[in-house]
């Protein structure tokens, strides 16, 4: 029927109600994307709880998915299955785009970077143990081919996308060996990039220079390791007016997943108010991913111009619309073009 089948899987929390709003939104846009909806509860397995298996073979099926939020339970015996996924489909690179929306007011104007975060291992390998009573050993594992791999894929992205400059953010002072592998790993795939600058930058001198101004890494793309980039894009989405804006791409060689930064968000769950931007803009990552640039790029402008407006934006942006109040504004504009 010359559509592409997408996985979807719509979440916890606020993901069913942001998911809805997507597929509402590619309906009035006529995108050729049919969904292929699985639900990622999980289900116990020889004591284990595990992902189920139909949807990890629809993933590998269609090899595109987009993802709502998954609750990760905080505390000892519970595994995250955002990293589950993450890890199952080897998705290396995270690609977290963060850019100012023209005409939505926040103290900044001009933000406009692309973090790429190592989304294998550091501290995300989950290798920890009590060595005795008191004493917790946690293991940040840095492989130079997972280094390496990501330092590629971010200069690839740089040079694809337009980007002049590649930094990578570390802690080497400090963490002298794990973080000294990484960053020697992205100083030899810069020599195979003479076109793109390249230098390195401290994670807590550009937390500071960043939230003081953000102009110098708008024409950059700032490669991670994996905890860094969690944290630095978090903080970055507060630059432009917050979680409910921020998309992100976990690319793999065989599979990617496309999914909102923010998480579950409980307490607004089932009301009706949550922002379904971020999601919506991890799908047109998605669809770019595809090869589906117009529609991408009609469904992109509808939406911020929705919020540019401000007519009709969420109770986070400082609105009093309902996700399908937002959502509905967006599909007007759709109909209109
Ligand atoms: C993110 C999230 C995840 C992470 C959680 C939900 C496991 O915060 O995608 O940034 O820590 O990577
Ligand atoms: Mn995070």
């Amino acid at each position: 029927n010359g559509k592409y089948t997408v996985t979807l899987i719509p979440g916890d929390g606020i993901g069913p109600e942001i998911s809805q709003s997507i597929k509402d939104i590619y309906l009035a846009a006529n995108v050729p994307v049919q969904w292929e909806e699985v639900s990622v509860s999980p289900v116990l397995k020889g004591g284990k709880t595990v992902i189920p298996d139909s949807a990890i073979q629809s993933v590998k099926k269609n090899t595109v998915a987009l993802k709502g939020p998954l609750a990760t339970p905080i505390g000892k015996g519970h595994v995250s299955l955002n990293l589950t996924l993450r890890r199952t489909f080897n998705l290396f690179a995270n690609v977290r785009p963060c850019a100012s929306i023209k005409g939505y007011k926040t103290p900044y104007d001009d933000v406009n970077t692309v973090l790429i975060r190592e989304n294998t291992e550091g501290e995300y390998s989950g290798i920890e143990h009590e060595i005795v009573d008191g004493v917790v050993q946690s293991i940040k594992l840095i492989t130079w081919d997972a280094s390496e791999r990501v330092a590629r894929y971010a200069f690839d992205y740089a040079k694809t996308s337009g980007r002049k400059r590649v930094t990578a953010v570390h802690k080497a002072n400090i963490m002298k060996m794990s973080d000294g592998m990484f960053l020697s790993a992205c100083r030899q795939v810069a020599n195979e990039f003479p076109d793109i600058a390249y230098d390195e930058d401290l994670l807590d001198r550009v937390c500071l220079q960043i939230v003081q101004n953000p102009s110098p890494y708008a024409d950059r793309v700032m490669v991670m390791p994996n905890l860094y980039g969690d944290i630095l894009s978090d903080m970055c989405a507060g630059l432009i007016g917050g979680l409910g804006l921020t998309p992100s791409g976990n690319i793999g060689r065989d599979a990617s997943i496309f999914e909102a930064v923010h998480g579950s968000a409980p307490d607004i769950a089932g009301k009706g108010l949550a922002n379904p931007t971020a999601l919506l803009l991890s799908s047109l990552m998605m669809l770019r991913h595809m090869n589906l640039f117009d529609y991408a790029a009609k469904i992109e402008n509808a939406a911020l111009t929705t919020i540019a407006e401000g007519r009709a934006i969420t109770g986070d942006l400082g609105g009093k619309a309902s996700t399908k109040e937002y959502t509905d504004a967006i599909i007007q504009k759709l109909r209109k073009a």
